[in-house]
């Protein structure tokens, strides 16, 4: 586990205040979606959003409303809408110059109790982006169609770090899906000239991800339960390990992604992470830690063990240097740094905001 301060991140991209922009994101009423939204219409650029809210959540829109200011907020336009209709991917392309398409459906559990409708959002609604961008702008297409892929594409490979050519046979059917997202992206690259980005995000966690539900990620799921008084449940002995990384990270290299002028630096797929791996036993640990810096009142229980979970790898950390070298990117928060602004959110969030939905 790492504690040590970061480099500063790179210059916010200021030189995107100066020229306005129309950005599309899917999946926005989602917690990477969300977080995105505010970072861009914080530089004055044009948002068009694109949810069906299947899993993400109005609430995540009005709290951004507020983030911003009333003329960044009239800077975006909402569509309800859902990736798996042409139509609706079509008209929220519209003049969009860079694309950010996070939506999908996530959880690797929720890909093996339904593989069907998780093949149905991820590959058939990615391919109806990838049309929809290919003939955005009047036929020009995008600009930049940067896409949310995810480490789980490594599958079975043994090696640590994680390095971008190296990748296993897919353990899940959430783990196809975003292979088959890279491989279309390619292909729409070499056949349309279609420029593409692929993200493939390790662990993402902060503000506005959601704990609860049967396929939340671990960290808001955690915290939720402690400060609920709940059992947590550790699948496997706890040595599981996982390269968790703060939301911020995530943001910056869909931004770096988006506007890179470097040409080599696209048609690429990039491990989005901090390069840090972190045991469930030690993640517990330091959420437990954090909890009781600012809830001391709260009875915090031990964590509780069960079997492994199926489809799971066992370790997981990413080597960032060709995001590093060819997008710049520079995690900004660590782990330890990251947690410690998202639990203050949490604790916010969970005690008197929630209170009044
Ligand atoms: N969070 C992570 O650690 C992580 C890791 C790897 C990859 N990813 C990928 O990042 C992306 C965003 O993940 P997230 O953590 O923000 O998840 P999220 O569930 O919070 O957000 C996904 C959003 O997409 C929307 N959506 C889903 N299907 C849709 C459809 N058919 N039409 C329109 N909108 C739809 C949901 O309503 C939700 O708002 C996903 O593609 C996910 O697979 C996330």
């Amino acid at each position: 586990m790492e504690n040590g301060p970061m480099s500063s991140a790179p210059p916010p991209l200021l030189a995107l205040k100066d020229e306005r922009r129309t950005w599309l994101i899917t999946g926005v009423a989602g917690f990477i979606g969300c977080n995105l939204l505010a970072a861009i219409l914080k530089l004055d650029q044009r948002v068009v959003g694109l949810d069906n809210f299947s899993t993400g959540h109005r609430r995540n829109l009005d709290q951004i409303e507020v983030a911003v200011t009333p003329e960044q907020w009239r800077n975006f336009s909402f569509i309800e809408g859902d990736i798996r209709d042409p139509t609706a991917c079509r008209s929220a392309c519209g003049d969009a110059d860079y694309v950010l398409h996070q939506a999908a459906l996530g959880s690797v559990p929720r890909s093996i109790a339904d593989p069907i409708t998780t093949n149905q959002n991820n590959i058939d609604g990615f391919l109806n982006m990838l049309v929809a961008a290919r003939d955005a702008r009047g036929g020009r297409g995008v600009e930049r169609f940067v896409y949310a892929a995810s480490s789980s594409t490594y599958g079975d490979h043994p090696d640590l770090p994680k390095v971008e050519v190296k990748i296993g046979k897919p353990l899940s059917p959430y783990a196809v899906t975003k292979y088959v997202n890279e491989l279309y992206a390619e292909v729409f690259a070499r056949t349309y000239g279609l420029d593409s980005v692929g993200l493939r995000y390790f662990n993402v966690f902060g503000p506005h991800q959601d704990p609860d539900g049967a396929y939340a990620a671990v960290i808001p799921k955690w915290i939720a339960a402690l400060m609920r008084d709940e059992t947590v449940w550790i699948n496997g002995d706890g040595e599981t390990s996982r390269d968790f990384f703060y939301i911020d990270n995530a943001v910056q290299a869909n931004l770096l992604a988006a506007t890179t002028r470097v040409p080599e630096a696209l048609n690429q797929v990039y491990n989005v992470a901090v390069g840090e791996r972190t045991s469930l036993n030690d993640l517990h640990r330091l959420i437990q830690h954090e909890l009781r810096v600012r809830r001391p009142e709260l009875k915090l229980q031990p964590a509780e063990y069960r079997e492994f979970r199926a489809g799971d790898v066992r370790h997981s950390l990413a080597d960032i240097s060709k995001a590093r070298r060819l997008l710049g990117y520079q995690p900004s928060h660590t782990l330890a740094q990251g947690l410690k602004t998202a639990m203050d959110w949490y604790v916010k969030d969970l005690t008197t905001l929630r209170q009044q939905d």
